[in-house]
C-alpha cells in the first residue's frame, strides 16, 4: 500500500491544528535540540516553563558551555532524569570546542555527542536542518502501529516502520513530517481513547478500519518500581547542617542531599542511622528528635524517607568528595532531590 496520501493528510492536519509551542518555528538548532532533550520522558506542558526560563538565562549554546553545572542543575531542578543536563552540558562544550560552536549537520557527528541517540539526532536534524531522518518516539510508533496494524515491535516490524517513514519523509518537509506524526500521537492517536473521528489518517488506518485501534500496539506491563526505606540525618553545627553532593553516576547524579542510609525491613531506623552515618562519614551522631516521614515517587523508584535532627558527639569526620555546611537560607544555591525538599519543609526548628 502506498502511504503518500496518508502522510499528506496528516501534514495538512498538522498545519491547521498544531499547538503553538515556544520552540516551534524558532529556527535555532540550539533551541530545537534543547527542547528535544527536555521533551524526552517529559510531557510538553511540564517542559514549557523550564524551556522558557532556560532560554532566557542561556540564549545560546555558548552560554550553556560557559555555565557551570551547578547552575544548569538548578534550572533543571524538578524536571528529573538529571543525566540529560550533564550530557547536554558536555555536548555543548564539545560543540563549542570541536565544531566551532555550530551544531553539526552531519548525522554521525551529531549522534556521537553525549546524550544524543537515534531519536534526538533525527528530530533535531529534521526540524533544524530539514534532513530526512524519521524521528521515531513512542507517539510515532503508536501512530504507525495503528495504521499498519502492528501489535508488537519485533525487529521486523520496527524495520518496516522505519522503511515506510524513510521512504515518505523524502517527499515532504522533514521537520513538518516528523512533528506532524508526534503531534497526531499526542493530540488524536492517544494511547487510551484515541479520537478517531477527528483523525486525518483514519481511512488508511487498520486499527480504525477494524474498529479497535486500542489493541495496537500491545501494551507491555511495566515492572513495578522498587520501593526503598531510607533514613536521613540532618546533622547540625549551630545554625548550619551538613550536605553532600551525589556523584555523577547512578540515580539523581550531581544533586546535593543530606546523608541517607537504606534500611531493611525490621531494622530500627534510629540504630541504622547512627551506625550507617558513622560508617560513611566517621561521625558519631546523637539523635535529637524526629523530623518526620516523607513519601516520594521518582521515575524509577519510590521511597519512604525518615528524617532525624542530629548533632555530632564524636567526630573523626572523613568527609566525602564534595560537602558543605549550610543554613536553611542557603538552600536556593543548591539542587536537591524532591524528597529532600519535602524533608526540609518539615524542619521548623533549629536544634
Ligand atoms: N515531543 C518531542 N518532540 C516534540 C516536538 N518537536 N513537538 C511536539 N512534541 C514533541
Amino acid at each position: 500500500m502506498q502511504y503518500k496520501s496518508c502522510f499528506e493528510n496528516i501534514i495538512l492536519w498538522y498545519s491547521r491544528n498544531k499547538r503553538d509551542l515556544p520552540f516551534r518555528g524558532v529556527r535555532d538548532p540550539y533551541k530545537t535540540w534543547l527542547s528535544e532533550i527536555m521533551l524526552q520522558q517529559t510531557q510538553v506542558k511540564t517542559a514549557i516553563p523550564y524551556y522558557n526560563r532556560w532560554v532566557e538565562r542561556f540564549p545560546t549554546l555558548k552560554d550553556v558551555s560557559n555555565a557551570n553545572i551547578e547552575e544548569l542543575l538548578k534550572f533543571w531542578e524538578g524536571l528529573g532524569y538529571y543525566r540529560r543536563v550533564h550530557n547536554f552540558f558536555k555536548a555543548a562544550k564539545a560543540v563549542t570546542k570541536v565544531h566551532d560552536g555550530v551544531i553539526p549537520k552531519n548525522y554521525n557527528s551529531f549522534i556521537s555527542l553525549p546524550g544524543v541517540g537515534e531519536y534526538t539526532a533525527a528530530a533535531v536534524l529534521s526540524i533544524a536542518y530539514e534532513k530526512p531522518y524519521p524521528a521515531i518516539d513512542v507517539n510515532v510508533k503508536r501512530v504507525l502501529a495503528r495504521i499498519l496494524g502492528i501489535k508488537n515491535f519485533t525487529v521486523f516490524n520496527s524495520k518496516r516502520i522505519h522503511k515506510i517513514l524513510k521512504k515518505n519523509i523524502e517527499l515532504f518537509h522533514p521537520g513538518s513530517f516528523n512533528q506532524s506524526l508526534m503531534e497526531l500521537g499526542a493530540l488524536i492517536c492517544k494511547p487510551k481513547r484515541p479520537v478517531c473521528p477527528k483523525c486525518p489518517a483514519r481511512l488508511y488506518c487498520k486499527g480504525f478500519n477494524l474498529d479497535k485501534p486500542e489493541v495496537y500496539p500491545v501494551i507491555k506491563k511495566r515492572n513495578k518500581k522498587p520501593h526503598y526505606s531510607l533514613v536521613s540525618a540532618v546533622i547540625w553545627r549551630g545554625e548550619n547542617f551538613y550536605i553532600q553532593k551525589r556523584n555523577n553516576e547512578g540515580m539523581l547524579p550531581g544533586l546535593w542531599e543530606t546523608p541517607c542510609i537504606k534500611i531493611k525491613k525490621g531494622e530500627k531506623p534510629e540504630t541504622s542511622l547512627i551506625i550507617g552515618i558513622q560508617k560513611k562519614l566517621g561521625i558519631l551522631v546523637k539523635i535529637i528528635n524526629r523530623i518526620g516521614v516523607v513519601e516520594h515517587a521518582y521515575s524509577h523508584f519510590s521511597i519512604t524517607l525518615r528524617g532525624f535532627n542530629c548533632v555530632e558527639i564524636n567526630s573523626q569526620f572523613k568527609g566525602v568528595n564534595n560537602f558543605d555546611w549550610i543554613s536553611k537560607m542557603d538552600l536556593d544555591n543548591f539542587t536537591f532531590p524532591r524528597a529532600n525538599y519535602k524533608l526540609f519543609n518539615l524542619i521548623d526548628q533549629k536544634v
